[in-house]
């Protein structure tokens, strides 16, 4: 800063110069105190220079509605929100989110650096401040099958970039505790780089957790239960308390909401889904969660600003105090906590659910092709899904509502009529396949899940942590293999099939937003398929299907980049839709069997 400037933001905080702009009559979320102060914010150029009685060259008068620091989210995945920089911006200013830190695990996991390099460049010229941690595992695990493998040394040129802070969710914590040498050199140069090491141990516990911290990991998001997250935070790390689109921690882990573990604790979102951006919002929906729960207000808002940015090493960032960061958020009132407007380095950038400048989207198509195509996997055929091994019992991975934990069970094999072997429509089983589709191995695995409330037919996504091939459930073949070809076809997406329709119809997944809302209201989360037809395939359990293909599935000549940017719709607008199918055309092909993968299991970290 010029000594000019310093002077001038001095003489405005000392009340002998006009601040640029003074936000009058605010009552303030002071969240060193937790108290709320009743004054003006005056701010020259980006920054807060003093809290009290101040005239402005501009003045606002906000007749006392709050102002909180701009909120922070310290763990997402911006692919997951299936939107590109400029619309995932355009997503979550409105609600308050002015920086977020963004592991870009997914895309790189589908498309190695290039995907690293697509997310630092569709991002580097927004508003919103976007940070970053660099993807510790490419692939997830040494038994996944990625589009990528990203080992130390392509990712140490990385540290140089200011806006990486670090090494990302170290999920290979078995690696870790016993010392794999890949993961040890890559938290090495993280270290060496005087950067932060961010963990991902689900039930990592005693003396393997002590490692765990030992080797340098400060934080973890994977905490499902208080027990879990009071040995982590005893033992020194940070909390990312996790509340998102698939997983949603916080009921659990409530008691941190106080004194002393709250200044230990952030709110984070690690993935959210572009409909839940648009229905509820983004780290504001976690603060009005929290503090519908029970929360103090200003300590829900302190872990969404004040401790993420000392967490991360934010200079003079999330707070409203003399010094800081103009980054605030005004709301009417706390328990609603509504955001109104949103002020990035001193200017108002967001009001009334809207940004004021959405910026544009570029991409270069010629450097991130892979980026854009990288579908590679030839078309399935009955005899790919065909069970080859039979027996007295059948293996089940179950899901868990509201979190990624899955369990083992072990009963008796399941026949019912009209249904693949192995499928329970009544206990919720179905089929489950997972084709290898970046390299063209025609590695196919088939397995059986179980809690997934698919009522008959199919659905086949790409959108499948942490690899991304393609995984189709349901519970008979012939419906699976049309949703397969029908992702396939489409290089990427969602694809729902049920025989039973007949002839079926396409319904446009990048339509109108109203259409978005009617479908919702009639396949919400609880109607059943008895309602409609689509709501045998839009019950809640589909949010385990994401994408960060940023592909446009179907019907559409655009990638969903481009309609993103036509359009400049809003996250709903770009959501992948139904498809109902009721064609066979396919031909019988002949590939191994190979090895099911893409579930994550509590037995992973045993
Ligand atoms: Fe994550």
């Amino acid at each position: 800063m010029q000594s000019d400037e310093l002077k001038r933001r001095i003489s405005a905080g000392r009340g002998d110069a006009l601040a640029d702009l003074v936000l009058k009559n605010a009552r303030i979320v002071n969240v060193f105190t937790d108290e709320i102060d009743t004054a003006d914010i005056a701010i020259s150029g980006n920054s807060i220079v003093g809290v009290g009685a101040y005239h402005g060259r501009k003045e606002v008068d906000l007749h006392g509605k709050y102002v909180c620091p701009g909120l922070i989210d310290g763990h997402i995945h911006i692919e997951s929100s299936m939107l590109c920089g400029p619309a995932f911006e355009q997503a979550v200013l409105p609600h308050g989110t002015t920086a977020v830190v963004t592991d870009p695990h997914e895309i790189s996991n589908v498309a190695g650096l290039e995907g690293l390099d697509f997310m630092l460049e569709t991002t580097k010229n927004l508003t919103l401040s976007v940070y970053f941690m660099l993807p510790s595992c490419v692939p997830a695990t040494d038994l996944d099958e990625s589009g990528a493998v990203l080992n130390a040394e392509q990712l140490r040129p990385y540290y140089g970039d200011p806006r990486v802070l670090g090494l990302a969710e170290l999920m290979n914590a078995y690696g870790t505790v016993r010392c794999d040498p890949k993961i040890l050199q890559k938290i090495r140069d993280c270290t060496e780089a005087g950067k932060i090491v961010d963990g991902h141990a689900p039930l990592l516990s005693d003396k393997d957790l002590n490692a765990y911290i030992a080797a340098g990991v400060q934080s973890d998001h994977e905490c499902s239960n208080i027990e879990e997250a009071m040995e982590k935070l005893r033992r020194g790390q940070y909390i990312m308390i996790r509340e998102g689109t698939a997983a949603k921690n916080m009921e659990a882990l409530m008691p941190l909401f106080r004194e002393p573990y709250c200044s230990r604790c952030m709110l984070v979102t690690d993935d959210k889904h572009p409909g839940d951006l648009l229905d509820s919002g983004h780290i504001d929906s976690n603060i009005r969660k929290a503090i519908r729960l029970g929360a103090d207000p200003a300590v829900a808002v302190k872990m969404a600003t004040l401790v993420p940015a000392q967490y991360f090493g934010f200079k003079q960032r999330g707070a409203v105090a003399s010094g800081y960061r103009a980054d605030l958020v005004v709301v009417p009132d706390l328990e609603s906590f509504t955001v109104e407007q949103v002020y990035k380095n001193g200017t108002l950038v967001a009001e009334h659910g809207k940004t004021l400048k959405p910026a544009p989207l570029d991409i270069d198509r010629v450097r991130f092709s892979h980026v854009m195509d990288s579908f590679d996997l030839d078309e399935i055929t009955l005899q790919d899904l065909e069970l080859r091994e039979s027996g007295e019992q059948e293996r089940v991975i179950c899901l868990n509502r509201g979190e990624l934990l899955t369990e083992e069970k072990i009963i008796p094999f399941q026949r019912h009529p009209g249904k693949a072997p192995g499928v329970d429509p009544e206990h919720n089983i179905v089929k489950l396949a997972v084709f290898e589709r970046h390299h063209h191995s025609g590695h196919v695995g088939i397995g059986f899940l179980g809690n997934f409330s698919l009522k008959c037919g199919a659905v086949a996504s790409s959108i499948a942590h942490d690899s991304h091939n393609l995984i189709v459930a349901g519970d008979n073949d012939t419906d699976m293999m049309l949703a397969g070809n029908t992702v396939r076809k489409n290089k990427g997406g969602l694809a729902f099939v049920a025989r039973w329709t007949g002839r079926g119809r396409t319904c446009a997944p990048g339509g109108r937003i109203d259409e978005h809302r009617k479908r919702r209201e009639r396949c919400g989360e609880n109607a059943g398929a008895e309602r409609c037809p689509q709501g045998t395939w839009c019950s809640g359990r589909h949010r385990h299907f994401y994408d960060p293909r940023l592909r446009q599935p179907s019907g559409h000549p655009k990638t969903q980049t481009e309609y993103i940017r036509h359009h400049r719709c809003s996250a709903a607008e770009s959501r992948s839709g139904c498809f109902l199918i009721g064609d066979n055309k396919n031909t019988a092909g002949d590939r191994p069997e190979w090895s099911v993968s893409g579930n994550r299991t509590v037995r992973s970290y045993s």
